[in-house]
């Protein structure tokens, strides 16, 4: 048999998976998000791949009939993603699905990411709920009194500029605490008293890091994330493989 002729089922195992991989990455909906790369639609059961549609951080899970876009099945619910800033919003389903969320919220939602590559940037403000006073309970104009809503006396306290590192000062009581972001932008013009609303907005994630997908795109690319390098991988036309984009190589014409 000539040669070539033996190459062609493997070619046209090639196309089929080349045709498989781009149609699994296509931009997806889910709820009111569009899951384009570096996000990418993903379930439990993904079976491994070396070149995947998106960082392991950022596979959504469309939950809920459709409507929900979990991160990886998480309660980390991202509400709206602007893929222009890199940012996008996000909620956490304990503080804020129904409507005891205040009485849940026991714990710092950086710790929910930290190990994520997604930043809490300080566009947020910071919202504190104290409780487990010891002392003298927290009384003030700040203080918003939550406890004839929960089962144990809770306070919530609305700051300034979220800071990860340096939660706000002035928290009295000798209380426990825990701070999460909250959308700083519709924070305006509300009070500590509006915790459950501000709970429910969630608060803004920005993340980078992951490629320039658009210089992919633009030069006819398509968006992946090799798994093995754990990097950004600009698959083109041609099914070469580029750390950036698939322009400025030169190419010998096929005779
Ligand atoms: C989607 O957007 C609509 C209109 O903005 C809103 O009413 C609805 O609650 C949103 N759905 C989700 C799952 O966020
Ligand atoms: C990526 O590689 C890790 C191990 O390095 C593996 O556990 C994971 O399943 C892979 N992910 C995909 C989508 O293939
Ligand atoms: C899921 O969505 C489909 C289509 O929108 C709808 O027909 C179906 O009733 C929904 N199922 C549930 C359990 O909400
Ligand atoms: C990104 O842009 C949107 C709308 O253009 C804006 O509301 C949001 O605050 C911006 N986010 C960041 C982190 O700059
Ligand atoms: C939240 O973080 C602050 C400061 O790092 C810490 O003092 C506090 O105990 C934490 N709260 C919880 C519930 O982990
Ligand atoms: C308790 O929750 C109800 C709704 O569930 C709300 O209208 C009310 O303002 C809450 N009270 C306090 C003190 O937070
Ligand atoms: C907070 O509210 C609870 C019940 O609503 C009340 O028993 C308690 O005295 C209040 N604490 C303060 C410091 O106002
Ligand atoms: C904290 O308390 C000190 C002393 O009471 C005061 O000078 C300072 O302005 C307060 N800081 C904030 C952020 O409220
Ligand atoms: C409250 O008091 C108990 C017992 O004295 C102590 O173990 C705990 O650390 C105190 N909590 C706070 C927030 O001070
Ligand atoms: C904040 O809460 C106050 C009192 O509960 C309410 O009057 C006001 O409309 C709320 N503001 C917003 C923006 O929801
Ligand atoms: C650019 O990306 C979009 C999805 O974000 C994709 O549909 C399109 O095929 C890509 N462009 C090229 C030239 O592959």
């Amino acid at each position: 048999m000539h040669p070539t002729l033996m190459l062609l089922p493997l070619l046209a195992f090639l196309l089929l998976l080349r045709g498989r991989a781009h149609a699994g990455c296509e931009p997806a909906t889910c709820g009111n998000v569009t899951v384009k790369y570096p996000f990418w639609l993903g379930g439990p059961n993904q079976p491994p791949s070396a070149l995947s549609c998106g960082p392991p951080a950022f596979q959504v899970r469309c939950l809920n009939n459709g409507s929900v876009a979990s991160l990886r099945g998480s309660p980390v619910h991202a509400l709206r993603i602007d893929y222009s800033n890199s940012s996008f919003v996000a909620s956490h389903a304990k503080v804020a699905d129904g409507t005891d969320g205040v009485c849940l919220a026991d714990f710092n939602v950086s710790s929910s990411i930290a190990l994520s590559p997604f930043k809490i940037g300080r566009s947020n403000r910071v919202m504190c709920f104290l409780y487990n006073c010891n002392r003298t309970e927290p009384r003030g104009r700040t203080y918003v009194n939550v406890t004839a809503n929960c089962t144990t006396p809770t306070f919530a306290y609305l700051g300034g500029s979220y800071d990860r590192d340096k939660p706000p000062e002035n928290l009295t009581g000798g209380c426990t605490y825990s701070y999460l972001p909250v959308l700083g932008s519709e924070a305006a013009g509300m009070t500590a008293a509006n915790y459950s609303r501000l709970l429910k907005d969630g608060f803004v994630l920005e993340w980078a890091g992951v490629g320039d997908c658009s210089a992919c795109n633009t030069s006819g690319g398509q968006c992946r994330y090799d798994n093995d390098s754990a990097a950004f991988a600009c698959l083109c036309p041609d099914g070469r493989r580029s750390g950036r984009t698939c322009a400025g190589e030169c190419h010998l014409p096929i005779p």
